[in-house]
């Protein structure tokens, strides 16, 4: 919510880029330029309509006066108006449709535009930006954007044809009198301007503190256990009363600067009238105007408030659907550091093999390299990676899976250095099971499926088994039907990460990086998933991070990591012999195993 104090400081920078931030939507009311001119021209049509209506109340007024007055002419009179009221409706709804509708089409092609430049963003610019951040681009900007683009021009264009039209009608009844009720019209506008700007400020205070509630009470619930398990319910709602207090404040703020904003306008507008009364009523005496034009002349008066306050208000909404243009517009012309070069190549057949060349690696926020000098070769087989927690695992197996960019002639598959390889050839040999499982809030099926869309009720359930959660799948309430996440079934820490892998094993990649992903199965479980991984023919690189030696020892060569350089690589027996940090790994999960499994004097691994 960070950006929606932003509006004001950002005005002087929004007035400076206005042309390459226009461009953006410009393409978009061309699209819609038909509609928008006949969304357009029905808007004149109701103001024509209604402004005819205090000619036929004068012609109405000035027969009564004069005697002439039939009850049939006052019918035909009152048809006319009740044929221009029906039809003023009838326009109103056809120039709705048509202009609002096309803010939302407009605040759709933007969504689109965003969403679509998000997802091609890379991991540095989510870590540059928060999902919050994102959203309320999406949500406030957007909105600012639409109201600017749909409601400000229709009241922009609706203000001015009124007010021209009104003025001139004014004018032509009595220019003297047409002077007098215009004097407090400024007054009206200013003071529009200023308490619009005023209510914009408060409501997104209000906002704001909707959000910290919301938030608070969506962080509380997510960790309830944890609330329980520390006592801390108490300090919790003394808190959410707190900020539901400011919620209120802040409420009755909006209600306030609501509550002068039309009373002021009445205001105004009874001051012209009041004006009007006493000298329109003095030259309708005098007999200068027919008692028909000062009851016309009183309705166009009270027509022209709106116009008066209209022009505040768009000034407002112009400035602030600007200010979020320009926070868009600057969202979606970042450029990834990740990306697909122009001479980049997607060959069909390259072999799965990595190769890293003195790779050195830092994340973007920190001066200290993740990984450094790292030389080090994965031609097909199994690959075990261990290190201390931090020493840069997860690190190497995001770069391997393309989702950071390395420098040129560092790191090369079948071959051939990434950077001149589009990133789907990559991509789409790498089956990635990160350390954290991300399941979506839907169907055990449906997650598995993921990593192969149309994959088929066979092909799940093999995927499963492999990852040795079909028999706990079965017994779930729907069993693969049952629903995941926050509106569904609960899973455990192993459950969560078997169906994570799941998702990859029902790829046919032909590399697997599993990050630590099987931390929290029992030994037992992680061998029947270890031993099912391993038998698959077509996969020809499988590299695994892990801390338990007893998997590791499975693997063909294992790679020990030690703040981000390579300490030491060998096969398992070679590395108990000559590695001290490997020899003490199993040293301690030997003795820990015989605590909880083995009996006593049995030797572990
Ligand atoms: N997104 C990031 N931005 C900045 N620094 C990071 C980021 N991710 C990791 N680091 C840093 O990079 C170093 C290596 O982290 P990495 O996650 O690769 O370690 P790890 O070996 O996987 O640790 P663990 O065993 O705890 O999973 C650490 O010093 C960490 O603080
Ligand atoms: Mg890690």
């Amino acid at each position: 919510m960070k950006t929606l104090h932003k509006t004001v400081d950002d005005a002087p920078a929004a007035r400076r880029r206005l042309g390459p931030v226009l461009a953006m939507i410009r393409p978009i009311f061309a699209r819609y330029a038909l509609r928008l001119a006949l969304g357009f021209a029905t808007l004149v049509g109701v103001d024509f309509l209604q402004l005819i209506i205090p000619r036929l109340l004068k012609t109405a007024v000035d027969s009564l006066a004069a005697g002439s007055a039939t009850g049939k002419s006052l019918a035909g009179i009152s048809g006319l108006i009740l044929a221009a009221a029906v039809g003023a409706a009838l326009l109103r709804f056809c120039w709705r449709y048509l202009i609002i509708g096309f803010s939302r089409l407009l605040e759709r092609d933007i969504r689109n535009r965003i969403y679509s430049h998000v997802l091609k963003m890379d991991r540095s610019f989510f870590e540059k930006r928060t999902s919050g951040d994102i959203m309320a681009h999406i949500s406030n900007d957007l909105q600012a954007v639409q109201m600017a683009c749909g409601i400000g021009l229709v009241s922009a264009v609706d203000a001015l044809v009124m007010s021209v039209a009104a003025i001139s009608f004014m004018a032509y009844i009595n220019p003297q009198l047409t002077l007098l009720a215009l004097l407090p019209m400024p007054f009206l506008a200013v003071s529009t301007l200023f308490l619009t700007g005023r209510l914009h400020h408060r409501f997104n205070i209000v906002q704001e503190q909707f959000s910290l509630l919301t938030e608070f009470v969506r962080s509380t619930l997510v960790s309830i256990r944890l609330v329980k398990a520390y006592t801390m319910e108490n300090m919790q709602r003394k808190v959410s009363d707190r900020l539901g207090k400011k919620y209120v404040r802040s409420n009755i703020r909006v209600a306030m600067i609501h509550g002068l904003l039309f009373p002021v306008a009445a205001l105004v507008g009874n001051l012209g009238m009041l004006l009007v009364l006493y000298y329109g009523g003095r030259f309708a005496i005098e007999g200068r105007i027919s008692l028909g034009d000062f009851v016309a002349f009183i309705t166009y008066l009270y027509m022209l408030v709106w116009p008066m306050m209209a022009i505040g208000w768009v000034a407002n909404l112009t400035q602030r659907g600007l200010t979020s243009l320009q926070r868009i517009h600057e969202l979606t012309t970042s450029i990834p550091r990740l990306k697909d070069l122009a001479d980049s190549s997607s060959p069909e057949v390259i072999d799965p093999w990595f190769r890293l060349q003195n790779l050195t690696f830092s994340y973007q926020s920190s001066s200290r390299p993740a990984l450094q000098d790292l030389t080090m070769e994965l031609r097909g087989g199994i690959y075990g990676i261990t290190g201390r927690t931090g020493s840069g695992k997860s690190t190497l197996c995001q770069l391997l899976a393309r989702l950071y960019p390395v420098p040129d002639g560092c790191l090369f598959f079948g071959s051939r250095d990434v950077n001149t390889l589009s990133l789907d050839t990559v991509r789409s040999r790498v089956a990635y099971v990160g350390q954290e499982a991300i399941l979506f809030s839907d169907t055990i099926a449906e997650n598995i499926a993921y990593g192969k869309p149309g994959a088929t009720a066979g092909e799940i359930e093999a995927a499963a088994q492999k990852a040795a959660i079909h028999n706990e799948i079965l017994d779930f309430p729907k069993g693969y039907g049952t629903t995941v996440g926050e509106r569904g079934v609960t899973l455990s820490g192993g459950q969560r990460q078997r169906l994570a892998l799941a998702r990859a094993l029902i790829t046919d990649r032909s590399v697997l990086i599993i990050d630590d992903a099987l931390a929290a199965l029992d030994v037992e479980t992680e061998h029947q998933v270890l031993r099912s991984i391993v038998s698959r023919q077509d996969r020809n690189l499988i590299l695994i991070v892990s801390q338990r030696v007893k998997l590791l020892s499975e693997t063909d060569r294992i790679f020990i990591l030690e703040k981000g350089r390579l300490q030491d690589s060998g096969i398992h027996g070679e590395l108990l012999a000559r590695n001290s940090l490997y020899r003490t790994m199993n040293e301690k999960q030997a003795r820990e195993s015989v605590g909880r499994h083995v009996p006593v004097g049995q030797r572990p691994v």
